[in-house]
């Protein structure tokens, strides 16, 4: 049994958290030996290559065995080398080869880095005008208050929002509920075009960087954008001198079939930030990865790059993102993701015809989510007060899965969302597993909603 919460806090007041006793491939088990599939990878889309791993436990603890954290201000380690030459061995388009590594804890950091790289690099070219984020509405990026600015989930906002360094927004990428009221592709992708708009509006010479995330994760329950949208983005800020950086944080390390998600599309970023899957939940640790001519500027000028926390390129972490790195690779673990992640989408599209408070279904890869809806044809969704998806949290956690619930796909608040993202090692027999167990619980949730 769980004993009760007195010192902890916890994530919310009004629920147990079971405690977890030990963890394998796609399961965890509780201490009264309770099993749950991981379906939401973590929390959420984290655990890339499972629980348990063998490979990364060796790794990790032959250079625990070593040494763990060195004073950063005065040495490197091995770790950290070899991974800054994987990754930029394997970064995507023009940035292969020709870029460079910075590590850091968490994605919100890593995305609190990148646009204060974009912003050193500006003000060192002679442009110290430039200094605007744009985001997206319905975007995250982290919980920072500096993440928390550029990110787009109204809910999530509204207490910190004077806090903020508050950027301007452009609507999602969205076409199940399109801000526009139009129809892909006839809309000629007005929600890129509208990036334009918004970089003129604020005075071009302001503007320093635009984020987004290649598939929206925990705000839209994994919402690619449609094809073509990224190459228009790229044009806009290509045109305007403005760094494109891209949150691959959730989607990052094959995870949505590719071996990035920004490879769907023919633009290459000028910043990828990148964590959770990166070290698969063995440690905490996040990466931006920056084109060369961008860390050249800084280089030549002797100028250090001004970030950094005293945690940064931890040589363990190192160590477990190399060895989740290869594992993923030498396991085809990219292939596994598309393969599964269709089996999945496809299973779901099942679901979707045969219960009616299924909406939409979406997702690349194995980053996947549907959305729930009172009533198909008009897209009405539930009263927020029912809380919906947590609702239907609860119920898969009694039939033993684990999902993450999202809220806020009208507007930051209304409208209720799961996101699956199970580690890309599951089998094509656990994925219908998975479907069964998320059939039953809409069944049980059916019966629960009022008539
Ligand atoms: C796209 C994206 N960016 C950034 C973050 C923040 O990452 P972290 O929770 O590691 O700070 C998240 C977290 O969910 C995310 O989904």
């Amino acid at each position: 049994m769980t004993r009760p919460n007195i010192h902890v806090v916890h994530r919310s007041w009004d629920k147990d958290f079971p405690i977890i006793e030990r963890a394998e491939g796609i399961y965890l088990y509780d201490t009264t030996g309770k099993q749950y599939i991981d379906g939401s990878g973590g929390s959420s889309v984290v655990t890339s290559i499972g629980h348990g791993n063998r490979e990364v436990i060796h790794a990790m603890a032959s250079q625990m065995d070593k040494f763990s954290l060195i004073p950063a201000h005065a040495f490197t380690n091995q770790p950290q080398l070899d991974l800054g030459d994987l990754l930029v061995s394997l970064a995507p388009g023009e940035l292969k080869g020709n870029c460079r590594v910075w590590f850091a804890c968490t994605g919100s950091d890593a995305n609190d880095d990148a646009v204060r790289l974009a912003r050193q690099y500006f003000v060192e070219i002679g442009k110290p005008s430039k200094y605007q984020v744009i985001g997206r509405w319905r975007g995250f990026h982290g919980n920072t208050i500096s993440a928390a600015g550029m990110s787009g989930i109204a809910g999530r906002r509204s207490i910190f929002q004077p806090m903020y360094v508050d950027s301007p927004h452009i609507p999602p990428a969205f076409c199940y509920r399109c801000s526009f009221e139009q129809t892909y592709p006839s809309c000629s992708l007005l929600c890129a075009r509208t990036l334009e708009s918004i970089i003129r509006q604020q005075d071009p010479e302001t503007v320093a960087a635009f984020i987004a995330e290649p598939v929206v994760g925990a705000a839209l329950g994994g919402v690619p954008a449609p094809d073509g949208y990224f190459e228009k983005i790229r044009e806009i800020c290509s045109k305007y001198d403005v760094l494109f950086i891209a949150d691959e944080v959730m989607t990052g390390w094959g995870r949505t079939g590719k071996l990035w998600g920004i490879e769907h599309w023919q633009a290459t970023p000028d910043i990828i930030t990148t964590a959770k899957g990166i070290s698969g939940g063995y440690a905490p640790f996040s990466a931006i990865i920056a084109r060369d001519s961008i860390w050249s500027v800084l280089q030549q000028n002797h100028s250090a790059f001004k970030a950094g926390h005293t945690l940064n390129a931890n040589a363990v972490s190192c160590s477990a993102a190399l060895a989740v790195i290869h594992y993923i690779m030498d396991h085809g673990l990219v292939e596994n993701a598309q393969n599964r992640g269709l089996q999945l989408i496809k299973g779901l599209n099942t679901l979707k015809e045969k219960h009616q408070i299924i909406g939409d279904v979406r997702g690349k890869g194995l980053m996947v989510g549907f959305e729930f809806v009172k009533d198909k044809q008009t897209k009405t969704v539930f009263p927020p007060q029912l809380k919906l998806s947590t609702l239907f949290e609860k119920l898969a956690l009694k039939n033993g899965l684990v999902t993450y619930p999202c809220t806020g796909s009208i507007d930051g608040v209304m409208g209720d969302m799961v996101l699956l993202a199970p580690p890309l090692i599951i089998t094509e027999s656990e994925i219908d597993d998975l479907i069964n167990r998320i059939d039953l619980c809409i069944i049980e949730l059916e019966e629960l909603l009022p008539s």
